[in-house]
């Protein structure tokens, strides 16, 4: 394969950015500071110590029963594990836009049976369609996987509706992508039937990237015992049976940033899940109200997004050289739309994690200055 990327020396001079793109996101300070500390072993006394606190402590700020695996890697490994662990054949994806898309691709990737219900960029998974699907559909399917927050497009699907009408169908497990939302976006896991859901950290947890967060309910973990194959990096039995007899995790995780993942936690659970819930409601309406003013809202009405407001460029804007020019003058960064298909056409603004009114109303700002609005 030629090479395309050539070398580009690091020079570690760049000037600090203010991230306001749809993660990774703003850090404390103090969240950063945990991270510079001497290493020790991942089978020591102290190793168990740092592993079953942010794992409790995980649960308690999501206020639920099942357990949770917080496993090295990203969001993307669950996409994988969730698929292998779950899935013999058959699985249904509402696709509504590349994150969707791509939770299908990596089950076709996988051999899987993958089935997309499609809807148009912009558009919110519909729990009648599922329904639908559900009841009139020939095949039996192990899985319906939805993403909770499409991160391109700025869409919030019901997942709490969507998994209620799943849970009437006892054999098919419902697996929810919540990679850009949990931790800003309130969800009842175990009331509406939820059997797998994961986030990443550099996103509404507002932590460093490199960690992956699952929450599991009984019924998956033993779904993947029946199984003749499953994920062994991910594999939740695997994940699961460790942590019950030692602890840890199965294999060496960064530690450095579980020791960032131990003092966010405390922070998040200071804060609580329901006040974080409402502090980004509070941005998401700020955001709408700024983007009714000079733009307008690219998602359907009703299903905007907590986390990420997908912002349709009606001005037609160079959405390009304003965020070069924000960038420059203002030190904050944004982003352009998902891809081809949204790049010009609409911009994101990551509104979560420590983000306030008051600093997205910054960003605001400077796009207004940049951008001559
Ligand atoms: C909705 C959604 N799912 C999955 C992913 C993949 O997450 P990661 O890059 O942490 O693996 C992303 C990343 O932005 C995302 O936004």
């Amino acid at each position: 394969m030629a090479p395309v990327t050539k070398k580009q020396e690091y020079t570690g001079d760049y000037p600090e950015k203010t991230l306001y793109i749809p993660g990774p996101t703003e850090v404390r300070d103090a969240v950063i500071q945990e991270m510079a500390q001497p290493m020790f072993g991942h089978r020591m006394d102290r190793m168990t110590d740092l592993y079953t606190t942010i794992v409790e402590d995980t649960k308690e700020f999501l206020g639920t029963d099942n357990e949770v695996i917080i496993l090295t890697g990203s969001g993307t490994e669950f996409w994988e594990s969730s698929t292998l662990n779950l899935v013999d054949e058959n699985i249904l994806v509402p696709t509504c836009g590349s994150f969707s898309e791509r939770h299908a691709n990596v089950a076709e990737r996988l051999g899987k049976d993958v089935d997309r219900l499609e809807y148009e960029w912009g558009e919110a998974v519909k729990p009648a369609d599922i329904r639908e699907e559900l009841e009139t559909s020939d095949k039996h399917y192990d899985v319906v996987a939805c993403v909770m927050n499409e991160s391109s497009t700025g869409v919030r699907n019901p997942v709490e509706e969507i998994g209620d009408v799943v849970d009437e169908y006892p054999d098919t497990y419902f697996v929810v992508d919540a990679v850009s939302c949990l931790g800003g976006d309130y969800v009842d896991i175990d009331e509406h039937g939820i059997d797998v859901i994961f986030a990443s950290s550099q996103k509404a947890f507002a932590m460093p990237p490199g960690l992956a967060i699952c929450v599991v309910n009984d019924e998956s973990y033993e779904r993947e015992l029946e199984k003749d194959e499953a994920s062994w990096y991910g594999g939740f039995q695997r994940c699961l049976d460790y942590y019950d007899r030692k602890g840890q995790t199965h294999s060496t995780p960064a530690i450095p940033i579980m020791l960032a993942y131990r003092k966010q936690m405390k922070h998040m659970l200071e804060e609580g899940h329901e006040a974080r819930d409402q502090r980004h409601r509070e941005m998401m309406a700020y955001v709408h109200e700024w983007a009714d003013e000079h733009f307008a809202m690219f998602p359907e009405e009703g299903y905007e997004s907590q986390t990420v407001a997908c912002i349709e460029n009606t001005q037609g804007i160079d959405v390009a050289a304003t965020i070069e020019q924000v960038s420059e003058k203002h030190d904050m960064v944004f982003s352009n739309g998902y891809g081809s298909q949204l790049g010009e056409e609409t911009f994101r603004i990551g509104h979560m994690g420590e983000h306030t009114v008051e600093s997205i109303q910054a960003l605001t700002d400077a796009i207004e200055d940049a951008a001559d609005l």
